[in-house]
């Protein structure tokens, strides 16, 4: 399949590297394509980027059929630009896709579809530290129609967004806050799917951690309410003794692309990783042995985030006394040092994106 270009008239002005937040910032361009029956994914484009005319019955604004992926491309010393992991994405799109009854992309066509995109866009990849291009594909149901099927037609689209820190907090240690009343996903559902609803479902809890002054909400699994599972935007790790745990990829939690990245990384140094259950008991009971040595969080948009702080039944431990463990710290430079191509990358995890 080709991909036709087609310009924007006018180019927008681009912001200051040194002030980027995250996500509101968007590039000139996009690309986009359109699935049916009859043609599969078809009319693969980029185009200015702009609004998305739809129908009030389209099936994603009622039942949620919509899935996505976040990664990011980066400016390396040179001035030339990479990305990071991109086709583990896309293998994840495909498996969100099957559980949305959402059909399969060509992964290798989105591939290059996106390293043309990135190549046009490449003067928005700013260079300040810690800021990199946002890259957000996702697919949504467009069928008007408003009986509960799946739909049969869709829609994908890749969006960039010039970003700096995603928590406003940096690399300083957020606050989580475990909850037993609400849960994020359950055994049998949609929880290892990155799809909108999956997020919708996080608010409420979100917001009351927001209340009692947390950034985000540790979640436990919906069945004995037990074990810890992921937090709103990233993977967890703790780091007991010498040892770095993480929950087990069990069906509810998101297979992260950083979480995955961080253990082979940790064990590439010598580090014993365990995935396995981890009950949030175990985590205090460790704490009260002094064993509970540093929390950190993974995400594409979050990289490395230490935990200072975790809020359960009314009790607070504190990890680090507000400083950066060194684990964490190891971890997010040299994550990141490999990401914008500091350093040689032994994992072949980087993708150069060559301009045409
Ligand atoms: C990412 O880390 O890329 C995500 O998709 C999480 C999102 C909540 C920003």
């Amino acid at each position: 399949m080709d991909i036709s270009v087609t310009k924007a008239d006018k180019l927008k002005d681009h912001p200051s590297d040194s002030g980027l937040g995250f996500g509101t910032i968007f590039t000139d361009h996009m690309f986009n394509m359109d699935y049916n029956p009859e043609k599969g994914w078809h009319n693969a484009r980029i185009e200015p980027y702009g609004n998305i005319t739809m129908s009030p019955a389209m099936m994603t604004l009622h039942y949620g059929q919509a899935i996505f992926e976040g990664l990011k491309a980066y400016r390396t010393p040179e001035g030339g630009v990479q990305l990071f992991r991109p086709m583990d994405n896309f293998r994840r799109m495909n498996r969100s896709a099957e559980m949305l009854c959402i059909p399969q992309i060509d992964e290798n066509f989105v591939m290059k579809a996106l390293l043309k995109l990135v190549d046009m866009e490449r003067a928005w990849v700013p260079s300040a530290a810690g800021t990199s291009l946002y890259i957000r594909p996702f697919i949504f149901a467009t069928d008007p129609y408003i009986g509960l099927k799946a739909s049969s037609t869709y829609r994908f689209c890749m969006i960039l967004c010039p970003v700096g820190a995603y928590y406003p907090e940096g690399f300083n240690p957020v606050k989580i806050w475990v909850t037993r009343d609400y849960v994020r996903a359950v055994r049998g559902g949609v929880g290892r799917a990155k799809t909108a609803g999956n997020y919708a479902a996080s608010l409420y809890a979100t917001e009351l951690a927001h209340k009692d002054g947390y950034t985000q909400v540790l979640w436990l699994d919906g069945v004995e309410l037990k074990y810890v599972e992921e937090v709103g935007s990233m993977n967890i790790f703790f780091k007991l003794g010498d040892e770095i745990v993480t929950p087990e990829l069990n069906g509810s939690i998101l297979s992260g692309v950083t979480r995955d990245s961080v253990i082979a990384m940790a064990k590439s140094w010598g580090m014993k990783v365990s995935e396995r259950r981890i009950a949030i008991d175990e985590i205090f009971e460790a704490h009260a042995k002094g064993e509970l040595k540093e929390v950190f969080g993974s995400g594409t948009a979050a990289v490395i985030s230490p935990v200072g702080n975790i809020k359960y039944h009314e009790k607070v431990i504190d990890i680090g006394n507000g400083s950066v463990g060194p684990t964490a710290s190891r971890l997010f430079s040299e994550l990141m040092d490999l990401q914008y191509g500091k350093i040689k990358d032994p994992f072949g995890w980087t993708v150069p994106v060559t301009p045409a």
